[in-house]
């Protein structure tokens, strides 16, 4: 099975949220399932300092209106599947967030940046391509490739089945009418079945509408976004597709995610084996200026800070979580207001909260394993993997029951501890008061510590790992492999 893996991220070296974390690890599962995987990704500065060797591999001509001439470059690490780099330094050759400028905002010509990326991915999966190795699965991610499924379809044909998958259908890839030629594409692209999209260009959905199938990275996000109010505008689209819509749940890189191995850690523990835990809570409050106690839990964020992440809940309720007592350690960025709010918190109670606003992947492992409970009241939450990584922690995780988090955490009540199910806290509408109650109710039963180590048992001792999903992925590949 050939396996053609597009996508705009690819963790450590570019990566803004979970998508990258995916893009590294389902390929290399794959591949381990046995596949042949190649990842096509744009030649962003991190990759091509990561990989200064990578071979020349072809040049690719323009396509049509403003779609330039690139090239590709063939990379390998230890480990990993072969990496494609599409090499356009006039589109990638830029530093720091693959999306936006130094002030925050897209990139101007962000359509043409992934318009082309899904072009070249249409091209290598279609029977034009120049390359002779052809892939018989083209599986794109996220709007960013969303083009590329209606290119192969209709620029293409009969080339590779194509998967689209959606990590997040918030962003949608939506773009001016006027930009069309941009990316040779004509009136005949534009109408309901094309890429027009309520009068606007839309890149997600023109890959919804095209791809030979639709997944999306959990089950229950999979029912959600046929509703009218998680469907963001697709719902519709999304029922018409239901005979080919799935979902199915991410895993977690548990040789990056482990905290017995983590290199990121001042002390290793496992299920068996906590006491490495304390040592990594002290080290952790130690690190962010908090108080060293140990007679209080201590509360853990690592996220993008989005609307959708609930986080303003928590800055909402942030006083009332020091009064509780415990501690809180942020690690994010994002809404200016949100960074704000929480840096007012830190200030307000030094010793108890800590705030760091960037991005850091060492301090996102320390806080996962050293928070004693993991922060995560998403609106929304198409998988979410911050759940997973810490109940792989011995962090039980308080969420709110949507998407992924739904599917992964249950909330501690005298049954479900009793039936060993419990791993975390489940909140019930998304407001301040609701999420102050849950933080009460995990604050107590923090105190009870045999109780929370079962808890925390019951997280550690589920699989997480890749591999299952990755034979799920494979059934799918095999269903709809041209014959
Ligand atoms: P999303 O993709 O919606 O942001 P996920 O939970 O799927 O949410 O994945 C988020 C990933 O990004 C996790 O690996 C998390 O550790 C990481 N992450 C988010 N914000 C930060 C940050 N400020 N520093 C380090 N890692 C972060
Ligand atoms: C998105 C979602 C997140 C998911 C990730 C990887 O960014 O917001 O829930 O875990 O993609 O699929």
């Amino acid at each position: 099975m050939k396996i053609l893996f597009v996508t705009p991220e690819i963790a450590p070296w570019v990566k803004t949220g979970g998508l990258g974390d995916v893009a590294a690890a389902l390929p290399a599962a794959l591949m381990r399932a046995g596949c042949d995987v190649r990842v096509l990704v744009p030649r962003y500065p991190a990759l091509a300092a990561a990989f200064p060797d990578a071979q020349p591999l072809i040049r690719l001509p323009a396509f049509g209106g403003q779609l330039p001439a690139s090239e590709l470059f063939l990379a390998q690490a230890a480990g990993t599947p072969a990496f494609l780099l599409l090499d356009c330094p006039a589109l990638f050759d830029r530093p720091g967030n693959p999306y936006l400028g130094p002030e925050g905002r897209d990139w101007l010509d962000n359509h043409l940046r992934f318009g082309l990326l899904s072009r070249v991915a249409a091209r290598l999966a279609g029977n034009a391509s120049p390359l002779d190795w052809r892939p018989d699965i083209l599986h794109c991610n996220d709007w960013q490739t969303g083009l590329a499924p209606y290119y192969l379809r209709f620029y293409e044909p009969g080339g590779a089945a194509s998967v689209m998958t959606i990590h997040n259908l918030a962003f949608q890839g939506v773009f001016a009418p006027q930009l069309l030629d941009d990316l040779a594409l004509t009136g005949k692209d534009w109408h309901i079945d094309g890429v027009e999209y309520y009068g606007q260009m839309s890149f997600l959905k023109a890959g919804l509408r095209h791809a030979d199938w639709i997944t999306t990275v959990s089950p229950t996000y999979a029912r959600e976004i046929q509703t009218e109010d998680g469907g963001m505008g697709l719902a519709g689209l999304l029922q018409s597709r239901a005979a080919q819509l799935s979902g199915i749940l991410n895993g977690i890189d548990t040789e990056v995610w482990n905290p017995a191995t983590d290199i990121h850690l001042p002390a290793h523990f496992d299920r068996a084996h906590l006491t490495g835990k304390a040592q990594c809570k002290r080290a952790l409050q130690r690190e962010l200026g908090l108080a060293e106690r140990d007679d209080c839990p201590l509360f853990g964020v690592v996220s993008r800070l989005t609307h959708q992440k609930g986080l303003d809940l928590v800055a909402a309720i942030g006083d009332a979580l020091v009064a509780l007592p415990a501690q809180l350690a942020v690690l994010g960025g994002g809404d200016k207001t949100l960074e704000k709010a929480f840096a007012a918190l830190a200030e307000r109670h030094p010793g108890q909260v800590a705030v760091c606003i960037g991005f850091s992947e060492p301090l996102a492992h320390r806080i996962e394993a050293g928070a004693d409970c993991f922060l995560m009241p998403s609106r929304f939450e198409p998988c979410g993997l911050n759940q997973m990584y810490s109940l792989a922690y011995g962090t039980p995780p308080l969420v709110r029951a949507t998407g992924g988090l739904a599917d992964t955490v249950t909330d501690c009540t005298a049954e479900t501890l009793a039936a060993g199910s419990a791993n975390g806290f489940v909140c019930g509408p998304a407001t301040p008061e609701a999420l102050i109650e849950t933080l009460r109710r995990a604050n107590a039963f923090w105190h009870d510590k045999p109780s929370w180590r079962a808890l925390q048992k019951n997280g550690m001792a589920r699989d997480f790992g890749w591999a299952r999903p990755a034979e799920r992925y494979l059934d799918l590949y095999r269903r709809l492999r041209p014959q």
